[in-house]
């Protein structure tokens, strides 16, 4: 493949790949959402293609990341069919200290939380821009409402601090529509200090199906970087 000449599209391809290799064969690999999972469900096909995998099926937590297994090869199966996921490969929008994280940049933070919990083995693959003191310091945090209460929860969420916006579509008239057929409210606070409870908080709002705080959930974040020119992967 080619290698990216942008510093953070060749610091996300890095990062997919190093993710790519903790995979091992005979295992079930829940597959995330976004540009940087992207690349690893790339690598985990060239990987499984290769020879190197073997016996890999992925659980996709999208339609995009679903459409993209396909295309490289992953067999696919459904939360139905298995009784665990041994490790799952995800991106995020922000990343505190604590391993806490703001998803849902995609709209896809819903499925991306049933599946990244449930994995024995929780990858967050992240850019270096990506990490902040405190969540909320940079991104809004999506939540995913019913459309019928849309209102309720937006004015709920309004009593709670919060300044939301109805997520719109680009190349597209009207919102943005989930992978469920809901909508998304991009949700500004002035600070986040208490994500455990403001996870619960949303949730509790009556026509909530699900928010993009992810908490006590991830094993190990990689971040990759690029310095004099040439990508490099750590481990927070
Ligand atoms: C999808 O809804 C998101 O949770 C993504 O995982 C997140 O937005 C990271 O995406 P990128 O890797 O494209 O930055």
């Amino acid at each position: 493949m080619t290698i990216a000449a942008d510093p953070v599209k060749l610091s996300k391809q890095e990062v997919g790949r190093a993710a790519a290799a903790l995979v091992q064969s005979d295992s079930i690999v829940g597959l995330g959402t976004g540009s940087t999972t992207a690349y690893a469900i790339q690598f985990i096909g060239e990987r499984l293609k290769s020879g190197e995998l073997k016996n890999i099926v992925g659980v996709p937590t999208s339609f995009q990341a679903e459409v993209l297994a396909k295309e490289y090869g992953i067999p696919l199966t459904t939360l139905d069919a298995i009784d665990h996921i041994d490790i799952a490969i995800d991106g995020a929008d922000e990343v505190d200290p604590q391993k806490n994280l703001i998803k849902g940049g995609g709209a896809a933070h819903t499925r991306e939380k049933v599946v990244d919990y449930l994995a024995n083995r929780f990858i967050v693959v992240v850019d270096g821009g990506k990490l902040v003191d405190r969540l909320g310091s940079s991104f809004a945090v999506p939540v995913e409402v019913i459309p019928m209460a849309i209102t309720p929860v937006m004015n709920a969420i309004k009593k709670l601090g919060g300044k939301p916006e109805l997520r719109m579509g680009i190349k597209k008239a009207g919102p943005v529509i989930t992978d469920q057929g809901n909508m998304v409210v991009d949700v500004r606070f002035d600070s986040i200090p208490d994500p455990v409870n403001l996870e619960t908080t949303l949730n509790n709002i009556p026509g909530v199906l699900e928010n993009g705080i992810f908490v006590n959930c991830t094993d190990v974040v990689l971040i990759g970087e690029v310095r004099d020119g040439q990508p490099v992967v750590r481990q927070m």
